[in-house]
């Protein structure tokens, strides 16, 4: 089946990622589509991710936030879109704090709505390494080591919120963001490393909310819709939480062009609740 060789070639090819990452810290001279500095290890990931994703059988179509257009690689008709986000976090590389790899498999070709979205998943390089699929309802974690992957659990997003994330620099929040903040970090720990996968599976460990939200020098915010937001909605709706770009989830998104960003926000769905009152419509 398709989506589960296009986790088998993301599991196999982690390992290579994470040790190639040390003689790879400097940033490159590129932009990327989206305007980000790309560092060596950006364009590196995600050559070998293109490599590897196009030689599936049934994926039509590769995209990355490291390419601008999207690249025809199969011929089948019905085939699957494969988007990644090769390397989410590569600024923290050189701090040697945790990354990530996110790939959303959507069976429309993009642009396309979250709800074409038919798996996704993401590669956390902390002090281990694993890799985390939601698929037919369901989220596996898995532990990723050179020998292969090994099955950990079943992901379920705690009843009870603990940590709160979000990204931006607080005099760019809008009035009415910072005053949510306000009453979340009254119950929550902060926890934010600025690597959403990183923060991502804090939020689907212990519980809570990870957003990146519309600032008011950037009213979409920073998450690409399809590379990053749209993906973790998806896991983090599977494994029984919520997500929204401050009005509605996050799969229910069609947006118009490919590196197109969106307000982002995935957690308890009480907390994103609160969240959706407390933005304005
Ligand atoms: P990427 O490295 O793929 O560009 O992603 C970085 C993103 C995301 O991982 C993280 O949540 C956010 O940028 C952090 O942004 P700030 O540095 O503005 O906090
Ligand atoms: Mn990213
Ligand atoms: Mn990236």
């Amino acid at each position: 089946m398709v989506v589960e060789r296009v986790f088998d070639v993301v599991a196999d090819v982690a390992p290579v990622i994470r040790s190639g990452l040390p003689e790879r810290r400097a940033k490159a001279a590129s932009e990327n589509a989206t305007g980000d500095t790309q560092l060596e290890a950006d364009v590196w990931a995600d050559d070998l991710l293109r490599e590897r994703l196009a030689a599936v059988d049934g994926v039509n179509w590769y995209a990355s936030e490291e390419r601008d257009a999207v690249e025809t690689v199969g011929d089948a008709a019905d085939g699957y879109a494969v988007a990644v986000d090769p390397l989410d976090g590569s600024s923290n590389v050189q701090s040697n704090n945790p990354c990530g790899t996110v790939v959303g498999v959507y069976d429309e070709p993009l642009p396309a709505s979250g709800r074409e979205l038919v798996a996704a998943g993401f590669v956390l390089y902390g002090p281990t390494t694993t890799m985390t699929v939601a698929r037919d309802g369901g989220v596996t974690e898995y532990l990723l080591t050179e020998e292969g992957r090994t099955d950990l659990r079943d992901v379920v997003l705690p009843e009870d919120p603990l940590v709160y994330g979000f990204g931006g620099r607080v005099p760019d929040w809008t009035p009415a963001f910072e005053s949510f903040v306000r009453d979340v970090e009254d119950d929550l720990k902060l926890r934010y490393g600025g690597a959403m996968i990183a923060d991502v599976n804090q939020v689907l460990t212990y519980g809570g909310v990870f957003g990146y939200p519309g600032l008011q020098s950037r009213p979409a915010g920073k998450l690409r819709a399809h590379f990053e937001s749209m993906p973790i909605a998806y896991v983090v709706e599977a494994a029984g939480g919520a997500s929204s770009d401050g009005t509605q989830s996050l799969l229910d998104l069609s947006p118009s062009s490919l590196h197109e960003r969106t307000p982002t926000f995935v957690g308890n769905d009480a907390v994103i609740g609160d969240l959706e009152a407390a933005l304005p419509d």
